[in-house]
């Protein structure tokens, strides 16, 4: 039997903040953090994103300077998402594999000026395509699976082949992992790892990120039929399992405040490294919030990735990295 009241008092090891971080039982830190940010073509631009207020496209020369910032703050990553200009879209969204196409100059720009943190690229065609959508589409609307498997495995070597050090896919189709593992292989890229996007739910929170990579406007209907229904937990750990099976260094829960259930069951069920992503909604949301005076920003922010850390993440993708790791006295 533990001590009873008043022998116990939890409220005794609160009572001051030596002691409240004496015995803290989950530390945040900079290096939790991969900072997502989203290319565009020029030089010198910085393209403020109404979505998101407080987050711009970048040109390549900017992004090499967050780069260089987040190197300073002690962010160990960061994520990339091109706003492919509309005349290279397509309906089999071929620019995402141009070799030279923004997201590849972006990380070989990257690699050669901060080679000391890492680059993460999502694999998807949503930036490319004409339809918004991840995937091929065939006639009748639908995503098709093996086909689209195919480009994003081409996809996958050709950021590969420009430098990535972390291959995203967050297409939720079938079997891609392992597709894309098996290639990477067999082309010498060992030690490129994979982070599937293994728990990523059809969500109403991606809206800001579809604006800033200027896929919003074009989506016809939604993912639902390839992305997962968030009434789902089962389904989630099947994914992530799937996944680890196929070769997936770690996996991510995506969205994150609204998942932390499904963060907590995937880490308690497989002991591999788990990321969430603090998706764009979930910023807006916090930024709203501020905006209309209705609460403190650091704050927020804060216990918002601590919430992260406390329900079992390696590390978290969030558009509140660089604040966050100011706030945290980096
Ligand atoms: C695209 C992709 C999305 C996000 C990351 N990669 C949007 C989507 O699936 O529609 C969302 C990120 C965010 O909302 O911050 N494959």
């Amino acid at each position: 039997m533990t001590a009873q009241y008043p022998a116990l008092r939890l409220r005794r090891t609160r009572a001051s903040n030596w002691s409240r971080r004496l015995h803290a039982e989950t530390v945040l830190t900079p290096a939790d953090f991969i900072w997502p940010l989203f290319i565009t073509e020029g030089e010198g631009v910085e393209d403020p994103i109404a979505a998101l207020p407080g987050v711009s496209r970048w040109s390549i020369d900017g992004i090499v300077a967050r780069g260089r910032e987040a190197r300073d703050l002690g962010i160990p990553c960061i994520a990339l998402f091109p706003n492919t200009p509309s005349h290279l879209r397509t309906d089999d969204g071929r620019e995402a594999l141009n070799p030279d196409n923004l997201m590849c100059r972006a990380i070989r720009a990257l690699k050669d000026a901060v080679p000391e943190i890492g680059v993460l690229t999502d694999v998807a065609l949503d930036p490319y395509t004409t339809h918004g959508h991840d995937g091929l589409v065939d006639a009748a609307g639908y995503v098709v699976n093996d086909v689209t498997s195919e480009a994003l495995v081409q996809q996958a070597l050709t950021q590969a082949e420009a430098g990535s050090d972390i291959i995203a896919p967050s297409d939720m189709m079938d079997g891609r992992i392992g597709a894309i593992r098996e290639a990477l292989e067999a082309g010498g890229h060992h030690n490129v790892q994979i982070m599937s996007y293994a728990a990523k739910y059809a969500s109403a929170f991606y809206g800001p990120f579809r604006d800033a990579v200027g896929s919003r406007g074009l989506l016809k209907g939604d993912k639902k039929t390839y992305q997962m229904d968030s009434a789902n937990a089962e389904e989630a750990l099947r994914e992530v399992a799937l996944d680890l099976a196929e070769g997936a260094d770690s996996v991510m829960v995506k969205p994150g405040m609204p998942y932390l259930d499904i963060i907590l069951r995937v880490k308690s069920e497989f002991q591999v490294p788990v990321f969430a992503y603090q998706v764009s909604g979930e910023y807006a949301m916090i930024e709203a919030a501020v905006a209309a005076g209705a609460a403190d920003r650091d704050a927020m922010v804060l216990e918002s990735l601590m919430a992260f850390k406390r329900a079992g993440t390696a590390g978290v993708l969030t558009y509140h990295a660089a604040h966050a790791a100011r706030l945290l006295g980096a």
